[in-house]
């Protein structure tokens, strides 16, 4: 299926998609496995290696460019293209196509750029092309032509610019060949021959127009046609003249003078690519290129050998006149190319001079003494080592005099100490490029008597990828602009050199293993840095806040702490924008604490709560206010301090009880016990009790005011003997509700934890009070009276019958099993209780009770002493 690009096929049914997809022209390819990626606007098609045998069909008319280079294509039919009318742009290179039919693209007119190279053609497809008068850029080279003879028709192609041409079969260039470009102007012309060209007929390249030529023609059988292609060209201007393969195996060595030729051309740039050259052919060269009107020279990817019969005779045989801007010599494998000729003059008069990767690892002191004119020296790719660049016997004084920039990059230099003293005698250095190489490792620093001099000012120090530690920065230099350190090992930043630099405006420190910034590094001129990639984990509003011209920062990569500080800094630089953070936010993530590991920085908020200090603690002050507000809130409605001493008192009795070693037992002293109000003393004693005891059998009852143990705490006497009292007959009236002693015995009568269950309390109401009245602890209370299961003491005598009746009735029969004696002995000792023991309790109480019940207390214990 070709791709589609209909962004609405996905959502349809499938009968709409394929409605859809012949709307798209996508269809399926034969093979059936093959996808051309078409431009969603369906001007493009990129099929390129598909394995595809033919045209894909179907396409859309509406295509302007389609590219099927690298198919298995074997030839253009009639009618393949016809549908593409509007084609600019057709790629059909590294293809197998032998045939293009005569009627290929004869509806393509509008085709401007034509790439048919490396195919096997073995002919120019005139009448194929004969429609095409809008080409500009033809490429149909690398095909089995065995001629290079152009159809008439190139004359046509008026708008033809670049035209490239040729094959390896082609074993002769004829003096017609381009007879039919010779009013045609190019911007550029290629032409390939078979590797060994056989014959060349004069007048050939005559008929050429361009501005650059290239020839990729190998000469080793015919040497002799090089002097007479380059008198085709003499007279002509170009930009470019480049060769490919001039000699493709073997060396020259014949003594004629092939590039006589060369000083009548004019041209901006001349090339040698590829092939080989040995010493006598780069002198033909140079001597001839020296008044010729070549600005640069470039011997590139170049396999050099020294001549045997390289005839040295003396100086004035030198190349001293060699003018150029730039002189290129890259990629040779043999660096002998720089001792031609052993007196280096052919680069004195080079402005630009750039010998990269030629494996030389040694400079003659001559060579220096040379290169007069030289401003950029560009040795990167070299074996270079510290020795060898600095001689010490050599004498570099007034050297280079106007060399300004100069590239060691990618050597085997070791010692930034020997690189500082030579560039010390170039007067005019501005920028180094030392970056590769193994500085600092291995220097031992010794600052006292080997201090480095940069005499000159920087405006460029690059030293990246270097191995320095720390305490080599003292051999940096002070002034200088743009200082790259990135990649050098450094751990921490030496603050004694990065505060008395003072002209820096751009700092790369990227992936050394720095741990941390320190705060207070001041750099007023710093207006750009880099840090990332470190090992930092930390940056706040502190760390950059001396460098108040810094604009652009980049330091992402880093394992930050997402804390507070980190949160702010990037609020206030990267979201206000006050510093350019270049490589936010993609760039930035948590790396401590673990549960935000690889968060994006960016969405990490901790929120301006946690991050700020008075908030936090405005914050806890008042939930500590507020709990504490509530707490004594809930007190005062529950009454909890009431309950929590209640339970206490029940606690303590239990413990006492346990402690005097008195288990409970099942049976009961007596019948009912009678809490009551002492304002209800009376009618107690005078109405209850006499009733009670005088029935018979008698009920055994206990009150406060005569069975209480003597010499026992008060607490203690009313828990045992409602223990130790089968009922509880609580005497209702507003001062039993009042009473503070009353209302322990109700709530220790509520309490399953001393063993009486609801139905065990009696509530006798001696006069009427309203339940609603009642404080909230009484619940149990509130809810019996409200369901009326209670006792009332009724004022007419008459019914007072009744009334004894149903306490009788709920007391139950008065049988009794328990040892007399007890009984007995409490009764007896019943009235020493009031007189003697109980003030002395009472002070034990209201010590036990908070102050402000103490006067409750108080009163309680006159009203039992009576
Ligand atoms: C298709 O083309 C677009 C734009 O040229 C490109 O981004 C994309 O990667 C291509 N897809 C395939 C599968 O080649
Ligand atoms: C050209 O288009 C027509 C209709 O648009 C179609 O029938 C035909 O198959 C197409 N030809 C090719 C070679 O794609
Ligand atoms: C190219 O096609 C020819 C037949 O036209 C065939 O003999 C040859 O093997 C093909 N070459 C490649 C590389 O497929
Ligand atoms: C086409 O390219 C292939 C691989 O690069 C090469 O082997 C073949 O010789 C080239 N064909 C021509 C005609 O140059
Ligand atoms: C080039 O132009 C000249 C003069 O206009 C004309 O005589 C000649 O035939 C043209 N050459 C070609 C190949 O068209
Ligand atoms: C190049 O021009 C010069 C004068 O301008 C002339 O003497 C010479 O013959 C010309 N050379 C060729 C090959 O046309
Ligand atoms: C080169 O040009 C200079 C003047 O620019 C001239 O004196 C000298 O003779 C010329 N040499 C050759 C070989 O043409
Ligand atoms: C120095 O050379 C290296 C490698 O050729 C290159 O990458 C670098 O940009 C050059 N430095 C300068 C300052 O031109
Ligand atoms: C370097 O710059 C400083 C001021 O930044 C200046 O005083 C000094 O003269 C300069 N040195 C050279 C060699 O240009
Ligand atoms: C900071 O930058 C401004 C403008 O770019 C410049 O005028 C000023 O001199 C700089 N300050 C320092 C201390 O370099
Ligand atoms: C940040 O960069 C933008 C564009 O790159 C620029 O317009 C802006 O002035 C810069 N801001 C600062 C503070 O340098």
């Amino acid at each position: 299926m070709y791709k589609l690009h209909c962004p609405v096929v996905a959502m349809m049914t499938i009968t709409l998609t394929d409605l859809l997809v012949s709307l798209c022209g996508s269809h399926q390819h034969p093979s059936g496995r093959y996808t051309c990626n078409i431009s969603l606007e369906k001007r493009f098609a990129d099929c390129k290696g598909l394995h595809l045998t033919q045209m894909p069909i179907g396409l859309h008319s509406s295509l302007e460019e389609l590219d099927l280079s690298s198919n298995a294509l074997q030839g253009i039919r009639e009618g393949d293209l016809s549908n593409l009318t509007k084609l600019r742009v057709l790629r059909l290179q590294y293809n197998n196509i032998s045939v293009i039919e005569d009627q290929a693209f004869q509806y393509n007119t509008l085709l401007e750029d034509l790439n048919i190279f490396n195919n096997s053609l073995r002919s120019i497809p005139a009448k194929a092309l004969e429609p095409l008068s809008k080409l500009r850029i033809l490429d149909m080279s690398n095909n089995f032509y065995t001629e290079a003879t152009l159809p008439d028709i190139f004359s046509t192609f008026t708008q033809l610019k670049i035209l490239s041409m040729g094959g390896p079969l082609i074993p002769s260039l004829k003096k017609d060949d381009f007879w039919t470009l010779q009013n045609i102007t190019l911007e550029k012309f290629a032409i390939k021959s078979a590797s060994s060209l056989l014959r060349y007929e004069l007048g050939c390249l005559k008929f050429i127009r361009t501005t650059r030529m290239w020839f990729d023609v190998a000469l080793d059988q015919r040497p002799d046609a090089l002097p007479l292609m380059l008198q085709d060209l003499a007279n002509k201007s170009f930009t470019e003249l480049r060769f490919r393969n001039l000699f493709e195996f073997t060396y020259y060595t014949g003594k004629e003078d092939l590039l006589q030729g060369l000083k009548h051309i004019r041209m901006r740039q001349l090339v040698f690519y590829r092939g080989k050259f040995n010493e006598n052919l780069l002198r033909m060269a140079l001597v001839n290129l020296q008044n010729s009107s070549v600005k640069s020279l470039g011997l590139l990817f170049i396999d050099f050998a020294r001549s045997p019969t390289f005839v040295d005779s003396g100086s004035d045989s030198s190349v001293t006149n060699l003018v150029l801007d730039e002189l290129f010599l890259w990629d040779i494998s043999n660096p002998d190319i720089l001792r031609f000729d052993w007196r280096f003059t052919w680069f004195s008069k080079v402005r630009r001079l750039s010998i990269k990767n030629v494996n030389f690892n040694f400079v003659p002191c001559d060579a220096w003494n040379e290169m007069k004119a030289v401003e950029e020296l560009d040795v990167s790719n070299n074996r270079l080592q510290d020795e060898y660049i600095y001689n010490k016997r050599c004498d570099y004084k007034k050297t280079l005099p106007v060399l300004s920039t100069f590239n060691v990059s990618k050597n085997q230099l070791t010692k930034l100490r020997d690189v500082v003293a030579l560039v010390g005698e170039f007067k005019n250095m501005r920028v180094i490029d030392l970056s590769y190489n193994q500085l600092g490792s291995s220097e031992i620093t010794n600052l006292e008597n080997n201090k480095c001099n940069w005499k000159q000012n920087f405006t460029k120090v690059i030293l990246h990828h270097n191995n320095f530690i720390s305490s080599d920065l003292s051999c940096l230099p002070i002034n200088v602009e743009y200082l790259d350190l990135s990649y050098c090992n450094l751990d921490h930043l030496d603050m004694d050199y990065f505060e008395r630099v003072s002209n820096l405006k751009e700092l790369l420190l990227s992936d050394n293993k720095i741990k941390f910034i320190p705060s207070g590094w001041s750099n007023p001129t710093l207006q750009s840095l880099t840090l990332d990639g470190n090992s930092f984990g930390l940056i706040s509003m502190g760390s950059f806040k001396d460098m108040p011209n810094l604009s652009n920062l980049k330091a992402g990569n880093n394992p930050y702490h997402c804390t507070c500080d980190l949160h702010t800094f990037f609020q206030e630089t990267a979201v206000k924008g006050k510093v350019n953070i270049t490589d936010w936010p993609e760039n930035y993530r948590c790396y401590h604490p673990e549960s935000f590991l690889n968060l994006m920085v960016a969405k990490f908020s901790p929120g301006s709560v946690a991050c700020d200090i008075r908030l936090v603690v405005i914050i806890s002050v008042a939930t500590t206010a507020t709990v504490v507000l509530a707490i004594m809130l809930l007190c005062y409605v529950f009454n909890v301090p009431w309950y929590m001493r209640a339970t206490y008192q029940i606690l303590r009795a239990k413990y006492r009880a346990y402690q005097e070693g008195s288990g409970l037992s099942q049976e009961f002293d007596y019948h009912a016990f009678i809490s009551y109000s002492h304002s209800d003393a009376e009618w107690v004693r005078d109405q209850l009790l006499t009733y009670l005891e005088s029935s018979n059998p008698p009920y055994r009852i206990c009150i406060h005011e005569r069975d209480f143990m003597p010499g026992k705490w008060i607490i203690d006497n009313i828990i045992e003997n409602i223990e130790n009292s089968r009922k509880v007959i609580f005497v209702l009236s507003r001062h039993f509700v009042n009473s503070e002693w009353c209302n322990y015995e109700l709530y220790f009568a509520q309490q399953r934890a001393i063993g009486k269950t609801f139905s065990d309390v009696i509530l006798v109401v001696k006069e009427p009070i309203d339940p609603e009245s009642l404080p909230n602890k009484y619940c149990k209370l509130k809810k019996m009276l409200n369901t009326k299961t209670y006792l009332e003491w009724p004022k007419e005598t008459k019914q007072q019958a009744f009334f004894w009746a149903q306490l009788k009735s709920v007391l139950g029969k008065p049988t009794f099993t328990r040892d007399q004696a007890a009984s007995t002995r409490n009764r007896n000792s019943a009235a020493a209780v009031s007189t003697i023991e109980l003030p002395l309790e009472d002070e034990l109480v209201s010590q036990s009770l908070p102050s402000e019940h103490s006067s409750t207390a108080t009163m309680e214990g006159s009203v039992l002493s009576n």
